[in-house]
């Protein structure tokens, strides 16, 4: 018992110090900033003023989020994940994250494949969304050349998937055993953008949360799949959908009441791509209110990476594998 409370002091401090270390830089980016405004200093140009002002918005924002993710931290850290369930329609969930990242990810062609018919799913949809992005955001930073990212919702039986898939730089076999490790980087990738290591961890609680999990598919240097899923808890294996570089599925209960009136599902129009045409390169995802981007803090902005240029040559493309998120969580 002693054992296990210093252990969870000893993780919490980590964060702490963690988070602490990362806020110093948008807190000394807005300290450079303010400084050019000074009142004792002639106020500069217009349009370097509105600029100014732009950046301090965007690095409080930055703060607010990564003190939003902090306290996203601590309650799965605790097991006091809150769901507010409800009855949505996985397919408005796709759509909703599709369209958070599509006027950003320029470089990507981000496809959306939707079923004819409504996907009800029981789930808190913020927390959903919150997985969805997190593996969306992931498939478009990890494919630095830019390329197809392709988010399908199949619905089998009484089993509802979300996969996220993308022809990036892939994540080698030894490295997938991983993934869900709190703060694991791979090797691999970790060069190519930014990042905390923390996503696919609080993801995959996120999933075990509602009774779904995550699992991973990928060949290092073949692009990744991430099939994201949510599927009933009684449910078998979730499908494999396609093989690409990575592939993130989330699985859910189905819902057994209708989903609210909503948009009718399509795809979107000269968008959609087959499941084995995935792949992206990304910027930032835009903001939202109300909408959390990340389980966890992000020291840096996510978005940095279609501006760091194409990721390294990557592995044979042999490492091709399924993970499977552990069951309770893990310290590295
Ligand atoms: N689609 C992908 N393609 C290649 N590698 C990936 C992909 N998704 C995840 N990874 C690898 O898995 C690691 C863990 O992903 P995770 O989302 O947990 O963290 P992150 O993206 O580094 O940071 P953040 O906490 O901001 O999400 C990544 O650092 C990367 O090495
Ligand atoms: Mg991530």
């Amino acid at each position: 018992m002693a054992a296990a409370l210093a252990e969870q002091r000893k993780r919490q401090l980590g964060i702490l110090a963690s988070v602490a270390h990362d806020l110093r830089n948008p807190l000394a980016a807005l300290k450079l900033t303010v400084d050019g405004l000074r009142p004792d200093r002639p106020l500069p140009h217009e349009e370097r003023l509105r600029s100014m002002l732009a950046r301090i918005g965007k690095e409080a924002a930055r703060c607010d989020r990564m003190l939003t993710d902090l306290m996203d931290i601590a309650r799965l850290e605790g097991g006091e994940l809150e769901l507010r369930r409800e009855t949505r329609d996985a397919r408005e969930l796709a759509r909703d994250v599709v369209e958070l990242y599509r006027p950003t990810a320029t470089a990507h062609e981000l496809g959306l494949s939707l079923p004819e018919e409504p996907v009800p799913l029981c789930c808190d949809p913020i927390r959903i969304e919150q997985v969805l992005n997190n593996l969306v955001a992931n498939a478009i930073k990890y494919s630095p050349a830019g390329g197809a990212v392709q988010v399908t919702v199949a619905r089998a039986g009484a089993e509802v998937s979300i996969a996220v898939s993308d022809r990036g730089v892939g994540i080698a076999a030894d490295d997938q055993r991983r993934l869900f490790e709190r703060y694991f980087r791979a090797p691999s990738s970790s060069g190519v953008a930014p990042g905390v290591g923390l996503g696919l961890w609080a993801a995959l609680r996120i999933a075990e949360a509602h009774g779904g999990r995550i699992e991973v598919t990928s060949a290092e240097g073949r692009g990744s799949t991430s099939p994201c899923g949510c599927r009933p808890r009684r449910a078998g294996r979730p499908r494999r959908i396609s093989s690409s570089r990575v592939r993130a599925l989330v699985l859910c209960e189905l819902s057994t009441s209708p989903p609210p009136r909503g948009p009718s599902a399509s795809t979107q129009p000269g968008r959609a791509q087959p499941e084995t045409d995935l792949g992206g390169r990304g910027t930032r995802p835009p903001t939202r209110p109300g909408l959390p981007h990340g389980p966890a803090y992000l020291p840096q902005d996510r978005g940095h990476l279609a501006r760091r240029g194409r990721a390294p040559t990557s592995g044979s493309g042999s490492n091709r594998g399924v993970r499977r998120g552990q069951m309770t969580p893990k310290t590295p």
